[in-house]
């Protein structure tokens, strides 16, 4: 919990420290009676913003209406543990706008919570006609790894860094269809936006996990392609099987293919500030209470190997 990255270890990314947060947890609401009961269980919470307000979409009058039920317990969140921001609506990959009014709900946003970084995926959920009118694909859907859209990512990435001074990551996603004849491939297209942005990369393995099975890859040789010092944070999650094909859908706990890609991962990653469990509330009753536990302590002894 003392240490921090200093901005020298990692090439000058950023103007201020990372701290190195050790293991948490992506806040649930299944997770309100977890933390009263089990409060040193984890070292920091990663909350989705989006998720504790109300979004009545883009140029609506009184746009955000913060739920006060959600709002009390992020409170009480916020006043224990320090917290991340993992968001899911920059949606960085859209052609159509770049949603300036969401980005300063998060500027205020920072100013309250301290986020102590911030993240979205490389993909979009917001899609606009030609009258710029939004609707939302309801799923992170992949973009292709071209130039054209390198340049468009990188340059939202610089407005987000010119607004919040706070650490910025990008996640690697989830795809199901692997569109041809693209320019790169998405390790280099990762790390050409992680070079030419200072952003920071946000691995999430069970992603990685999820690609490898539905398209046939070597997991690990993924993730020695990946500028690894660029690593701030990593996310490990479950999945199930849908339709033939493995899904990342948080299922509850990690399949032990997930710890593996983990402990081959810890030692390639110097400047790691956190990892983070993910699981969705609808699987609650695949763990409960000590499974939470047993998740988060797994990852903790990995953790400890090389973090102090
Ligand atoms: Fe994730």
């Amino acid at each position: 919990m003392s240490q921090v990255i200093s901005s020298a270890r990692v090439g000058h990314l950023y103007q201020q420290t990372i701290p190195q947060l050790g293991v948490g947890l992506l806040y649930n609401p299944s997770l309100e009676l977890y933390l009263q009961a089990c409060p040193d269980s984890c070292d920091y919470v990663e909350i989705i913003p989006d998720m504790f307000w109300t979004d009545r979409g883009n140029g609506q009058p009184e746009r955000f209406e913060e739920i006060e039920s959600w709002m009390n317990v992020l409170d009480k969140i916020a006043a224990h543990y320090p917290l991340t921001s993992h968001n899911i609506s920059y949606s960085l990959g859209s052609a159509g706008i770049f949603d300036k009014a969401y980005l300063e709900k998060m500027k205020e946003w920072h100013q309250r919570y301290g986020f102590k970084w911030h993240s979205d995926h490389l993909s979009f959920v917001k899609v606009h006609n030609d009258q710029q009118e939004e609707h939302n694909a309801g799923l992170a859907v992949p973009v292709p790894y071209d130039y054209e859209v390198l340049d468009m990512i990188g340059g939202r990435i610089n407005a987000i860094k010119r607004a919040i001074p706070t650490p910025f990551l990008v996640e690697n996603n989830v795809y199901f269809i692997d569109l041809p004849d693209q320019e790169l491939s998405e390790t280099a297209f990762l790390n050409e936006l992680s070079n030419d942005t200072s952003c920071g990369l946000l691995l999430d393995i069970h992603n990685v996990y999820t690609n490898a099975v539905n398209h046939h890859f070597d997991p690990k040789e993924f993730i020695t392609q990946l500028q690894l010092d660029k690593v701030i944070e990593i996310h490990i999650a479950g999945g199930n099987e849908l339709g033939g094909m493995y899904t990342d859908s948080h299922a509850g706990p990690c399949p032990p293919a997930v710890w593996d890609l983990l402990d081959y991962t810890l030692p390639l990653v110097p400047n790691l500030c956190g990892i983070t469990f993910e699981f969705h509330e609808s699987y609650f009753h695949l763990l409960q209470f000590d499974g939470i536990t047993r998740e988060l302590n797994r990852a903790k002894a990995a953790w400890h190997l090389y973090h102090t």
